[in-house]
């Protein structure tokens, strides 16, 4: 089988993200360059660890700033309020903005606190900030075992917008070690749709180790399908899948 998007293949994790994080900083140095603050849209979970690593240590070496920087996360855990430490809002301080120049301002993450008769105004509101903000320069993604981007978990439609959603078995068992245990583990999380996503300029897919060697299969050269949202990667004009020799095994 061959694949329809370009896949990049690395030794390790470190490697893809250096490589990775280099041409984010030269993306938004040139996007700065040109008079206008970049836009990215952000990921959580382990997959990303390194990238962000990455990217604070060239801040650190003076050759990233964020000062004109502007984010908008994938999603956040109804129900969680930013201070605990499962919240996407903490994870995000905790690996990347505690330690880098972005004004508070410029950073977006949907409210997990929201009440419900807020919710659909506040899901729209997101979308209308991502919309005045440029839209998305670069999307930074992972994948879930469901194959799920963002938490757009099987059955979200290729045009979904920011929304809330119910999380799959598959993603709560993922998620329980961290939360300790499934029953602490939320049912739900408000998430930026596939379309979404899809607007954004230009994508990146991380995936690491043999567990997703599989997902990251059937996402590049299995059907178009619903049931596997990356798959809607394969008509994107500029998505690459980042990949460490593990996850990229069975292509
Ligand atoms: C969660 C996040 C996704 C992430 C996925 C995989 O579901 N909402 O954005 O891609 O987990 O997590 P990990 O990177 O820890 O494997």
């Amino acid at each position: 089988m061959t694949e329809s998007l370009p896949v990049r293949v690395f030794a390790d994790r470190n490697d893809a993200c250096r490589t990775l994080a280099a041409e984010v900083a030269a993306l938004i140095g040139a996007i700065n360059d040109s008079g206008r603050t970049a836009v990215l849209g952000l990921a959580t979970g382990r997959t990303p660890l390194p990238f962000y690593a990455e990217l604070i240590r060239l801040h650190r070496e003076g050759a990233l700033s964020f000062s004109r920087v502007v984010t908008f996360n994938l999603d956040e855990y109804l129900g969680l309020p930013g201070e605990h430490p499962e919240s996407y809002r903490a994870f995000m301080q905790r690996e990347l903005f505690g330690h880098v120049d972005i004004p508070a301002e410029n950073v977006h993450i949907p409210d997990g606190t929201v009440g419900e008769a807020e919710l659909e105004a506040h899901c729209q509101a997101y979308e209308d900030a991502i919309r005045a903000a440029g839209g998305i320069d670069f999307q930074l993604l992972g994948i879930g075992r469901t194959g799920h981007i963002g938490f757009n978990e099987p059955g979200s439609p290729k045009n979904s917008r920011t929304r809330l959603v119910g999380l799959d078995p598959v993603t709560r068992q993922d998620a329980a070690p961290s939360f300790g245990g499934l029953e602490q583990v939320p049912e739900h999380a408000i998430s930026m749709g596939c379309g979404t996503i899809l607007e954004a300029r230009k994508i990146a897919l991380l995936a690491w180790g043999s567990a997703k060697a599989g997902i990251v299969r059937e996402a590049l050269t299995g059907p178009i399908t619903d049931q596997v949202s990356a798959s809607f990667l394969q008509e994107h004009p500029d998505a690459t899948f980042y990949l460490d020799a593990e996850a990229g095994a069975g292509l």
